[in-house]
């Protein structure tokens, strides 16, 4: 008996997700100490001390199941956000509501289009459910290209998944080519506006996905909590859309996807404004430190909408990528996403910028 024959054909041609690199392991491989990670599209600030506060408080009830509807969660996001609560479904992380829909709308024969490089889970999740991926290559800015998206999609799309700003170049569209594509999709079409990094956005035009939604039922804003709020590490995720197609996804999912520390920490996370300013202000400086940097030394960067930025390094990104590490810096190196020329760096606490724009300046010899 062989065990791959158990698998469906699709599962067999899955590749797991490539994690970035815990600091941890790092140092154990190269016994070093005092590293830095600059990988994940993490906040170097950590979660806000009403969310720590609020999930040590809910450690009490952990003998008990959590609130299957994350009614507290779902209730003051709602008024914050001026939908109704049915508009809203709560995920283990936003990955998980991708998930969601996949399982919902896509199989074999389906097709899933998207920008790429983008998100890995887009083809993953497209992937498991044994249904197509569609690939559309970023413009030459790493931008996307409503047009060619448009052109990509069939009678057999299902499904358009956009990060917008997008992961990993950090680059984004505005309102107009957001219309453009929103009024060009057919309705049946559903659009996914993966917007994980909706808080850092530095452009004013940045599409209003509400509006979208109330316009067109088959638009589904993905947000998280993992990003700005800093609690990528308890799996918190919501999406907005039209209550209907909501609560078909509400069916699909697991009764108790999130916990209850994760739905507390998210509730205090949401009630303190004043940390959310402080994670924009210091990830903000913190680009336009890394963007001087880069002018410097020579280096072509992407224009970021996000708390990372896309850097061109050169025909060995690799090698850079690991010889970082040996400095105790961890990046990201792109070539599973046919990036081999750029790394990807977070922005972090301004002495893990400048350690980092230190050891890309050692290496570069400039
Ligand atoms: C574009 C994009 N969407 C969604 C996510 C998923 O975030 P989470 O599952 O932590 O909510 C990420 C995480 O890196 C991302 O980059």
């Amino acid at each position: 008996m062989k065990i791959a024959d158990l698998m469906k054909p699709h599962i067999l041609e899955l590749e797991a997700y490539p994690p970035g690199k815990p600091v941890e392991e790092l140092e154990r491989e190269l016994g070093i100490s005092g590293s830095i990670k600059l990988a994940s599209n993490e906040s170097p600030l950590g979660p806000s001390r009403r969310a720590l506060e609020a999930a040590v408080q809910a450690t009490e009830g952990l003998n008990r199941y959590p609130d299957g509807s994350s009614y507290y969660l779902r209730e003051a996001l709602a008024s914050q956000l001026g939908v109704a609560p049915e508009a809203l479904i709560f995920g283990t992380g936003s990955s998980e509501l991708l998930e969601i829909l996949a399982k919902c709308v896509l199989g074999p024969g389906d097709e899933a289009v998207f920008p790429w490089p983008s998100f890995a889970m887009y083809p993953i999740v497209t992937r498991g459910m044994g249904a197509k991926p569609v690939e559309v290559a970023l413009d030459s800015d790493f931008r996307f290209d409503v047009a060619s998206v448009l052109s990509a999609v069939t009678d057999r799309t299902r499904v358009v998944f956009l990060a917008n700003p997008n992961n990993p170049t950090g680059t984004s569209i505005g309102q107009a080519e957001f219309d453009v594509l929103v009024d060009g999709l057919p309705e049946r079409v559903i659009l996914v506006h993966d917007e994980a990094y909706l808080d850092y956005v530095r452009r004013d035009d940045f599409p209003d996905t509400l509006a979208a939604i109330r316009r067109r039922p088959t638009v589904l804003s993905l947000r998280t909590f993992s990003k700005v709020y800093g609690l990528a590490g308890l799996r918190v995720g919501y999406a907005i859309g039209d209550p209907e197609l909501v609560g078909y996804l509400e069916r699909a999912r697991h009764p108790f996807n999130v916990n209850s520390m994760a739905q507390a920490a998210a509730l205090g996370a949401l009630r303190d404004a004043d940390h959310l300013a402080r994670v924009r202000e210091l990830t903000h400086r913190g680009l336009e430190k890394l963007e001087r940097a880069f002018d410097e030394l020579g280096l072509a960067w992407a224009r970021s909408d996000a708390n990372y930025v896309l850097v061109e390094v050169g025909d060995d990104a690799a090698g850079l990528y690991q010889r970082l590490l040996r400095r105790g810096v961890i990046t990201r190196a792109l070539g599973a996403f046919g990036l081999s020329s750029h790394l990807r760096v977070t922005v972090g606490l301004p002495e893990e910028n400048d350690r980092f724009i230190e050891a890309l300046r050692a290496e570069l010899g400039r």
